[in-house]
């Protein structure tokens, strides 16, 4: 893949579907049959405080799955030409966001969790951490 030429409009939101219960629903993610990637971390940003926001990076290889476990909040998508804002809100969709985009999440909602499965273990050489940097890789 060229991660370069990666744009938002590779990014999607893709429905998990789910298993209905009068009890409760439950929602599966498996590797290689609704996750298009295989799994190697599953991380989770809980406890966000009122205004604040994260991520503020880019990855070179690194493809996710982004789903508003609880709660909702704002992913932004940027691929040095397009932004594309994508709310999330239910626990059965999740934005699959493809390498080589800048991403911000914000706009937490009280008590929200952002749960996150990940293509690969943490590298922090895998990250840009600066948007000029970002920009002139994007070039
Ligand atoms: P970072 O990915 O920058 O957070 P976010 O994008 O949510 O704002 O990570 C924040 C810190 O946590 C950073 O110091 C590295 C550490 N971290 C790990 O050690 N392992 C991980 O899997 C992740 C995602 C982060």
């Amino acid at each position: 893949m060229e991660l370069q030429n990666n744009s938002v409009f590779d990014c999607s939101v893709i429905d998990l579907s789910k298993v209905h219960n009068d009890a409760g629903n439950i929602t599966v993610l498996e590797n290689g049959i609704n996750v298009p990637f295989d799994v190697k971390r599953i991380y989770y940003l809980y406890d966000i405080p009122g205004g604040e926001s994260r991520g503020g990076h880019a990855h070179y290889e690194l493809e996710q799955f982004i789903i508003a476990a609880s709660g909702s909040f704002d992913v932004t998508l940027d691929d040095g030409k397009n932004r594309k804002i994508v709310s999330l809100s239910r626990p059965n969709f999740a934005l699959h966001v493809v390498p080589g985009l800048w991403r911000e999440i914000d706009n937490f909602s009280s008590g929200s969790i952002c749960m996150v499965l990940a293509s690969h273990k943490y590298a922090e050489s895998d990250y840009i951490r600066n948007y000029e940097e970002f920009i002139e890789f994007k070039k």
